[in-house]
C-alpha cells in the first residue's frame, strides 16, 4: 500500500462527523464580526493565499525584490549609487538598505570568514588583486565579496544562476562601490551579457577569477584570450567547473593555475553535505507544502550532496532509495540503510525523485514519461542538466506556472509532473541556505585567492589545477574550531 491508500484507509477508522449545527451568535456584533471573515470561496483563496506564502516567505528572507511590479529589465534602466558610479546593473539600487540589514546579519553567523577579514584587513595579503567572481549572489557571498575588497582586492560580480540573486544585497553591494551586474529572473541573454559586463570593462583588466560553474571561466578563455592567459590563476567552486577545468587540463589549453575549491575538506564535509541536508526539506517544502512522511523517494547520487539529502528525507520519514554509478558510493548508501536502485525500475513508484551527481540527463525524457502522476522532480547538483529539462519544453506538453519556481508540466493524458525551478539547484533558487556552512566555504575561497597570490602558486607549474593540500584544510579546519569553541566560551562566561 502507498501513503495515499494508507491515508484513505486511515480515514475509514475515524467514526462519521455530525454536521456542524447552525451557529448561534450571542449578539450583532459578534455576527458581524464573523462575517469578515471569508466565504467559502473566500476561505479557498485564504488557503490558497497562505500556500502561496510559503513560497512568498521564501522570496521576503532570500529577496525582498522578488515581487517587485517594476518590469523593466534592469539593462534599460539607468541607475546611480548614491556616489555617483553606474558601473554595475541591479533590479533597484534603491533598495540597499535592506540588502544591508541581510548582510548584517549574514555576517553574524559568519564567525570563521570575519576573523579572518580582522587578522588579514590590515596585511592586505589582496592588494593588487584583480577579482572577477562569478557566484550566486547572496547576504552570504556578499560577507565574501567584502572580504576580499577589505583584503586589498578590486571586485566585479556576476551571478552564476539566473535565480538565486537576492535583489537587495546586489543592490547594496552596488552602493558600496562593487561592479555588480546581476538579478534574480534574468533571461539566459541577460546572464551572458552581464558576464560579459563583468569582465570587459575598459582600463581595467582582472588578474584572477572565482568562479562557481565555470561559465565565467569558459567566457574568459574563449572572448579575452588575453586576459586569460595573463591572469594568476582560476578559483573553482562546483564539481562541474572542476571537470571543465580538468578537460581544458588535459587538452594542454590550461595556461594559468586553478584552485579547487570543491575538493578541499573544508568544502566538501560542509557545503556540500550540511548544506544540502539543511537546505533539501526547506526548498521541497516551501515550493510544494509536501509531507514527507511515507513518501517513497529516489535520490540520484550518493556523494556528500546525496549523502545530505538522504539524511534529511530519512529522519523525516520518507522512503528513500538511491541510485549510484560509483561500486564505493552506492556500498555506503547500502550500510547507510537505503536500497540501492536502477531509476528505470522504480521510476513509476517514485513520489519524489532528486538528483545530485553533478552529471548529465541523469533522468531521462524516457523516463519522465512514464513517472507517475503529481511526482515532484528536482536538482540538488549542479546544473539543469542533471534532468532532461530541454526535452519536455516540446509541443504535446503544456507547462503551467503554478508558483514562483513550480511548473506542471502536462502530459496529453492529463498526468502531471511537478518540476521545481526548472531542473536548476532547488536549495539556492527556492530556500534559504545555512549562512554557518557557507562561511565555511568562503573562507576557504579566500585562502585560495591568497594562496594564489602567494609565492605558493607563482613559482609551480602553471598547466595545473590542484587544491590546498588536505592538511592545510585540516589545520584550518581546528583553528575554526577552536575558534568556535572559544566564541561559546566566552559566550557561557558572560552569561
Ligand atoms: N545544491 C547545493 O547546494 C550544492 C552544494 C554543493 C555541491 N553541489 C553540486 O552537487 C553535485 C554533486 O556534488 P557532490 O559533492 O555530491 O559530488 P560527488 O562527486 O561527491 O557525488 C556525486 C555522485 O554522483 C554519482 N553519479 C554520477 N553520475 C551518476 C548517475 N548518472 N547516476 C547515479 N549516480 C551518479 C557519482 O558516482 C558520485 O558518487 C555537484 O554538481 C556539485 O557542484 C550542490
Amino acid at each position: 500500500m502507498n501513503v495515499g491508500e494508507l491515508q484513505s484507509a486511515a480515514f475509514t477508522a475515524v467514526p462519521t462527523l455530525k454536521p456542524i449545527k447552525k451557529i448561534q451568535f450571542a449578539n450583532a456584533e459578534d455576527k458581524q464580526e464573523f462575517q469578515k471573515y471569508p466565504t467559502k470561496a473566500g476561505r479557498r483563496s485564504l488557503s490558497r493565499s497562505i500556500s502561496q506564502s510559503s513560497t512568498d516567505s521564501y522570496s521576503s528572507a532570500a529577496s525582498y525584490s522578488d515581487s517587485s511590479d517594476d518590469e523593466t529589465s534592469p539593462r534599460d534602466k539607468a541607475q546611480a549609487n548614491s556616489k555617483g558610479s553606474s558601473d554595475f546593473c541591479v533590479k533597484n539600487v534603491k533598495q540597499a538598505e535592506f540588502g544591508r540589514r541581510e548582510i548584517e546579519i549574514a555576517e553574524q553567523d559568519m564567525s570563521a570568514l570575519i576573523s579572518l577579514r580582522k587578522r588579514a584587513q590590515a596585511e592586505k595579503p589582496l592588494a593588487g588583486a584583480k577579482i572577477v567572481g562569478c557566484t550566486h549572489i547572496t547576504a552570504q557571498t556578499a560577507v565574501l565579496i567584502e572580504t576580499l575588497v577589505a583584503l586589498g582586492a578590486q571586485c566585479r560580480w556576476t551571478a552564476c544562476n539566473i535565480y538565486s540573486t537576492q535583489n537587495e544585497v546586489a543592490a547594496a553591494l552596488a552602493e558600496t562601490g562593487v561592479p555588480v551586474f546581476a538579478w534574480k529572473g534574468e533571461s539566459e541573454d541577460d546572464f551572458w551579457w552581464c558576464i560579459d559586463r563583468c569582465v570587459n570593462k575598459e582600463g581595467w583588466q582582472a588578474n584572477m577569477i572565482l568562479d562557481d560553474g565555470g561559465d565565467l571561466t569558459h567566457w574568459v578563455y574563449k572572448k579575452y584570450p588575453s586576459v586569460f592567459k595573463k591572469a594568476q590563476g582560476i578559483v573553482e567552486e562546483s564539481v562541474t567547473g572542476v571537470h571543465r577545468l580538468y578537460q581544458l587540463s588535459k587538452a594542454g589549453k590550461l595556461c594559468v593555475p586553478a584552485m579547487n575549491v570543491n575538493d578541499s575538506v573544508t568544502k566538501q564535509k560542509f557545503d556540500n553535505l550540511y548544506c544540502c541536508r539543511e537546505s533539501i526539506l526547506d526548498g521541497l517544502k516551501r515550493t510544494t507544502d509536501v509531507m514527507f512522511g511515507g513518501k517513497q523517494v529516489v535520490v540520484c547520487g550518493y556523494g556528500e550532496v546525496g549523502k545530505g539529502c538522504c539524511s534529511a528525507l530519512k529522519a523525516m520519514g520518507a522512503i528513500v532509495c538511491i541510485t549510484e554509478i560509483d561500486p564505493i558510493c552506492a556500498l555506503q548508501g547500502c550500510m547507510d540503510g537505503f536500497r540501492v536502485v536502477k531509476l528505470n525500475e522504480v521510476i513509476r513508484q517514485m513520489d519524489i525523485v532528486i538528483t545530485c551527481t553533478g552529471n548529465k540527463n541523469v533522468v531521462t525524457r524516457d523516463q519522465l514519461d512514464r513517472i507517475k502522476n503529481g511526482c515532484i522532480v528536482c536538482n540538488m547538483g549542479h546544473s539543469n542538466t542533471e534532468i532532461d529539462v530541454a526535452s519536455l519544453r516540446s509541443p504535446e506538453l503544456t507547462w503551467e506556472r503554478v508558483r514562483s519556481q513550480v511548473d506542471h508540466v502536462i502530459w496529453p493524458d492529463g498526468k502531471r509532473v511537478i518540476l521545481l525551478a526548472e531542473g536548476r539547484l532547488l536549495n539556492l533558487s527556492c530556500s534559504t541556505v545555512p549562512t554557518f556552512v557557507l562561511s565555511i566555504t568562503a573562507t576557504t575561497q579566500v585562502r585560495h585567492l591568497v594562496c594564489l597570490d602567494d609565492s605558493c602558486v607563482k613559482n609551480t607549474q602553471k598547466n595545473y589545477l590542484f587544491s590546498i593540500p588536505k592538511n592545510m584544510n585540516l589545520v584550518f579546519l581546528c583553528i575554526f574550531y577552536v575558534f568556535f569553541l572559544l566564541v561559546i566560551l566566552v559566550a557561557l562566561e558572560v552569561c
